[in-house]
């Protein structure tokens, strides 16, 4: 399958990230990164490991703060939200996929995709129906009962993503998503995420799979802390607003 949804650049931001630098002591991850994903995109970040990439993603996803710089998602500052609005913004807005799918050992497919929908005030009904419904749609309605030692690595990775896009989310961020599969199963899980993105789903997909990020509409390569090349047409119009935002 190929890229399809040419970059709209007058879609709004759904993730901006100017100057963003992160340290852990004295490990410099990430150096003044500048990225704007836009809604409606489709884009691999890859890069050597240890360049930086999944420190990335976790700043993107509001997982993790950075030691400089400014973050905004869907427009909004993270840096500037409680903690309350940040859970908030996350729940409503981001999904997560990693390369070992993070399943509860024991707990039925079923369950392990409503449960992503235990705060959001749903009744437990409709928590199992619309998980019922999330698994069907990766393909798994003949797998409900499994807990994961009876499935698959590419089922369990389309049970993680299943759980990912139950409420929806506008962006969905993917670490290494077929890290962990043979080709054939990481094929599957690639399709999925371009049928996601079909559907009007933005998706960041990690991989250390050069075919993979050449195969996608983006390729941002990340080295040693820094982008060092985004096939994207820079888009220095919106960097730079956020840039001016940052030292106001
Ligand atoms: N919590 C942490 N404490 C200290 N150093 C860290 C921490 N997390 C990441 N690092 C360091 O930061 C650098 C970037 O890590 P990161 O996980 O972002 O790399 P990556 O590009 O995702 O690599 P990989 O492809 O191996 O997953 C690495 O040198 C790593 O050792
Ligand atoms: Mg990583």
């Amino acid at each position: 399958m190929t890229a399809s949804t040419p970059l709209n650049p007058t879609a709004p931001p759904l993730v901006e990230l100017a100057g963003v630098s992160k340290t852990y002591g004295d490990v410099a991850a990430l150096r003044g990164a500048d990225l704007v994903v836009r809604r409606g995109e489709l884009l691999a970040i890859v890069g050597p490991s240890g360049s930086g990439k999944s420190t990335m993603l976790n700043i993107m996803g509001t997982l993790d703060r950075p030691t400089a710089g400014l973050v905004r998602i869907d427009g909004h500052d993270v840096a500037r939200l409680t903690d309350r609005e940040l859970s908030a913004l996350r729940a409503g807005t981001i999904g997560f996929v990693f390369q070992h799918f993070h399943l509860a050992p024991g707990v039925p497919a079923l369950d392990s995709v409503a449960d992503g929908l235990l705060y959001s005030g749903r009744p437990r009904g409709e928590r199992r129906r619309l998980a019922e419904r999330a698994l069907r749609r990766v393909g798994l309605g003949h797998r409900l009962q499994h807990e994961p030692h009876q499935l698959s690595g590419g089922e369990k990775q389309r049970v993680a993503i299943a759980r990912a896009v139950l409420g929806d989310p506008p962006l969905l961020l993917a670490d290494e998503p077929t890290g962990a599969l043979d080709s054939r199963s990481g094929t599957v899980v690639l399709e999925l995420l371009h049928e996601l993105h079909e559907s009007g789903t933005t998706v960041v997909v990690i991989t250390h799979d050069r075919d993979i990020a050449a195969s996608l509409p983006r390729e941002v390569r990340v080295k040693d802390g820094r982008i060092e090349h985004d096939s994207a047409t820079p888009d220095t119009v919106s960097v730079s607003l956020v840039r001016e935002e940052a030292v106001r």
